[in-house]
């Protein structure tokens, strides 16, 4: 099938790729040449792992094809799908200007029949305004439809979330789009959730707040457990082992960041609070995720005061392993308030770092974890990469200034710690 995809993120660059390497032709849509040229070279715009290798082949294959015109894509393709970046406003809605920009710009080139899917995140009713923006400005003689299928795929395991995925959402009125979707994703494993547009708006948006939610239930829970002598990670495995409620997600920590569950959780509150429903349990999601970087800030500065004049040594920047994804990572909150008490800062990320740079001010950029570590009065754990896993602690031991291990994300052994000689502070885990 030739199919289109607008925007060349995580999620449209992944998707195009997949598409093209089951045999489809595939056009990429980008805005800026300079990005459409490195891509046709071959060079991402960011880090996914096994996507560079993936676009190459299919470049090879010429079954990937790059450009900044629309009507090169548009006019050739069955399926145009959406996938620019719908970011926050300041009031919590998504900001639609990309994806209704792109909307018109379809509408303007659509020479045949085609389906106009929604990929990126939108709330409920955007794809009826998609819809139409298409009839406003497309030739008279022209027909399409408009679908929904939200994305899920999760930076890092990108390729196979993507090829692999527990559900495939297509979300239409019209039966001839329904048959053209199910087909193009015959290959793909998963199982189907057909619906109409706004179910599959929707079901984008319950989901990633339900994830934010179990993971601020297991922050709330955390702190509760250092309060009355518990161990967080205990306590909740014991939960997950129930059958009804499962592991997943129920993990404390530094709190969620990312590109997405931030912005959804803040973006379903504002759709609420417009249509008059308080979504008070949401509201709490998101302020128990703001309380739970505070608190691990907290332990920290407690442990090191006076602040002024000490230095930390930060493990990780990027919002989670696996990515250079730095959009509302928790490194940078951690970072600024310590900078804030006058602590120097040394960072190591394993792929971030690049991204990092254009973000953070006053910092040290460390080869390794040993090099930050060197002359630190704490090391700080806030991704858990697995490098950091294997860390020659004793040689950690010699380096620190004082022998301080926040671990933002419990990847380490409480008791084998302590029998080292550190001082241990992780999250929900007596101290
Ligand atoms: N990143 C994820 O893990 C993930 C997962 C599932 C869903 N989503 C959703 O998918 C959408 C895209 O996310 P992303 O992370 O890929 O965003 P991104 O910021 O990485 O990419 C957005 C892309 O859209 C392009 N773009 C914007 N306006 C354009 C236009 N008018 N014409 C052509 N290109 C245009 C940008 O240049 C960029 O390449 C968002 O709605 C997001 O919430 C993201």
């Amino acid at each position: 099938m030739n199919i289109s995809f607008i925007g060349h993120g995580y999620v449209g660059l992944v998707t195009a790729a997949v598409f093209a390497d089951l045999g489809n032709t595939v056009w990429i849509v980008g805005r800026t040449n300079e990005k459409i040229e490195n891509l046709k070279q071959g060079i991402m715009p960011f880090y996914e792992p096994g996507l560079e290798e993936t676009v190459r082949r299919n470049l090879s294959a010429k079954r990937m094809r790059f450009t900044v015109n629309y009507q090169e894509a548009v006019s050739s393709s069955e399926v145009i799908f959406i996938a620019v970046g719908t970011p926050p406003k300041k009031n919590g809605e998504a900001d639609l200007t990309s994806v209704f920009i792109a909307a018109n710009e379809i509408g303007k080139n659509l020479e045949k029949y085609a389906v106009v899917v929604t990929k990126s995140t939108v709330p409920p009713g955007t794809n009826k305004r998609v819809n139409e923006l298409i009839n406003k400005v497309k030739s008279d003689h022209v027909k399409f439809d408009i679908a929904s299928c939200p994305e899920f795929l999760r930076e890092g395991t990108a390729l196979q979330d993507t090829l692999q995925p527990d559900r495939v959402v297509i979300g239409t009125e019209s039966e001839k789009a329904k048959k053209i979707l199910i087909d193009l994703h015959k290959p793909i494993n998963g199982k189907y959730v057909v619906c109409n547009v706004e179910t599959a708006e929707m079901i984008k948006y319950a989901s990633n707040s339900l994830l934010s939610t179990k993971i601020s239930f297991a922050n709330a829970i955390a702190l509760l457990c250092e309060k009355v002598g518990a161990d967080a990670e205990v306590v909740l495995e014991g939960v997950g082992l129930d059958k009804r409620l499962g592991r997943a997600f129920l993990y404390p920590g530094v709190g969620y960041g990312g590109s997405c569950f931030p912005k959804d959780v803040k973006a379903l509150i504002a759709l609420a609070d417009k249509l008059g429903y308080n979504f008070t349990l949401l509201k709490a999601v998101d302020e128990i995720n703001v309380q739970a970087s505070r608190n691990f800030v907290g332990k920290i500065k407690r442990t090191l005061k006076p602040l002024q004049g000490k230095t930390v040594a930060i493990l990780g920047l990027a919002f989670k392993p696996n990515t250079d994804d730095m959009r509302e990572a928790p490194a940078l909150i951690i970072i600024q308030a310590l900078q804030k008490e006058g602590v120097n800062i040394k960072v190591y990320d394993p792929i971030a770092m690049a991204n990092a740079n254009k973000l953070l001010q006053d910092v040290t950029f460390c080869k390794n974890a040993y090099d930050a570590a060197s002359g630190s009065h704490g090391l700080v754990i806030v991704t858990e990469w697995n490098e950091f896993r294997q860390l020659d602690l004793n040689k950690i031991m010699s380096l620190l200034k004082s022998p301080n291990i926040f671990d933002g994300r419990n990847i380490y052994d409480p008791v084998i710690l302590k029998q080292m000689g550190f001082n241990y502070y992780g999250v929900g885990r007596k101290n």
